[in-house]
């Protein structure tokens, strides 16, 4: 076992102290980018004033033939562009491809200073996290990054969901973890071919009474893992985010399996196409009435302690603790989005 006075540790001689809070920021939609296509990266300026976070893909949906491309096309985008207060995350190739070693080490010896977060696929334990960890710690030591490179895992695998809070815990370098419900469908031999979202075939039936029809009520394939994931995230102190919905001709679906996430506690989801940035915003943020209800809250257990009845509703220390996670997530929407602000009154 590792022991607690050494976990704050650098892993190398000269590297960075891990961090031991996470940076406080917004991160409503993971916004991905395919960085060996020139015309995609050409939109990458003015994409990064309306995201909170562009990812430089180089995994899954890269062809094989352009994954150095795509590589060479992320350093020169994360070189040429000013991504203000914009996260600049890379997700690389798996641990056991023929890429992953290139995509780290070329990237962090590029843009080593600029690269918050890598973003890990196919993470089965904690022993990945692991080897990245001392990887990052060689090359920041190597090249002189003076902040450690975060890593953000994809929970995909049915060893991974199994495993879910040793990686939540595995190093201070964790940043989060995403649902990849694709990869994770395969490897549990789930029978779907969607990305994300429901399946009519996965429901309860309301019991008979007669011969009446009986009602169907499709149940959310996703809610257990992610509910799993939120718990270990939460319990490690970082952050739980829903991963890719495929199915692009369908933002009402899309905006239901993201809010289902965001009130279970994920903090944002991927973005694989412009019309889901839209909907991210729209759902990642406190509804303005909730945040009215909590700023009532705060103003009148002003130390979050005892019970005081609001509206005819019981609240205490827990719906005071509530109230501030709301508040808080409506300070940091509001800073980044001034008619936000507003709409809270903030
Ligand atoms: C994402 O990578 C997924 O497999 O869903
Ligand atoms: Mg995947």
């Amino acid at each position: 076992m590792k022991l607690p006075r050494q976990f704050f540790q650098p892993l190398a001689i000269g590297a960075p102290a891990p961090m031991r809070d996470l940076p406080i920021r917004l991160e409503r939609m993971i916004h991905f980018v395919p960085p060996h296509m020139e015309k995609m990266r050409a939109k990458v300026p003015e994409l990064a004033k309306t995201v909170d976070v562009v990812l430089g893909n180089l995994e899954d949906a890269i062809p094989v033939e352009a994954k150095e491309t795509a590589r060479k096309g992320f350093i020169e985008m994360g070189q040429t562009v000013d991504f203000g207060p914009t996260g600049l995350w890379t997700r690389i190739n798996a641990l056991n491809s023929p890429w992953a070693l290139d995509d780290v080490t070329e990237i962090v010896g590029a843009i080593g200073n600029k690269l918050d977060v890598i973003m890990l696929p196919k993470v089965d334990g904690p022993w990945d996290i692991h080897y990245l960890d001392q990887l990052l710690a060689q090359l920041e030591a190597r090249h002189k990054v003076t902040k450690p490179i975060m890593i953000h895992a994809i929970l995909e695998t049915a060893q991974g969901v199994n495993n879910v809070e040793a990686i939540a815990t595995a190093s201070p370098r964790m940043h989060g973890m995403s649902l990849g419900p694709a990869d994770l469908a395969a490897s549990r031999a789930m029978k779907t071919t969607r990305v994300g979202g429901g399946h009519p075939e996965y429901k309860v039936l309301a019991d008979a009474a007669g011969d009446a029809p009986r009602a169907a009520y499709q149940q959310d394939l996703w809610h257990y893992t992610t509910a799993k994931m939120v718990d270990a995230c939460a319990s490690a102190g970082i952050k739980p985010f829903y991963g890719p919905f495929g199915d692009f001709s369908d933002a009402a679906a899309c905006e239901s399996q993201f809010r289902n996430s965001f009130l279970l506690g994920c903090v944002g989801a991927w973005t694989l196409h412009p019309s889901q940035i839209a909907i991210a915003k729209k759902v990642y943020a406190p509804d303005p009435a909730e945040v009215a209800f909590a700023r009532k809250i705060v103003e009148s257990m002003p130390d979050g302690a005892g019970a005081v009845m609001i509206d005819g509703k019981m609240q205490d220390d827990a719906t005071w603790k509530q109230a501030k996670v709301l508040i808080d997530l409506a300070k940091l929407v509001a800073a980044k989005d001034p008619e936000m602000g507003q709409r809270y009154g903030l």
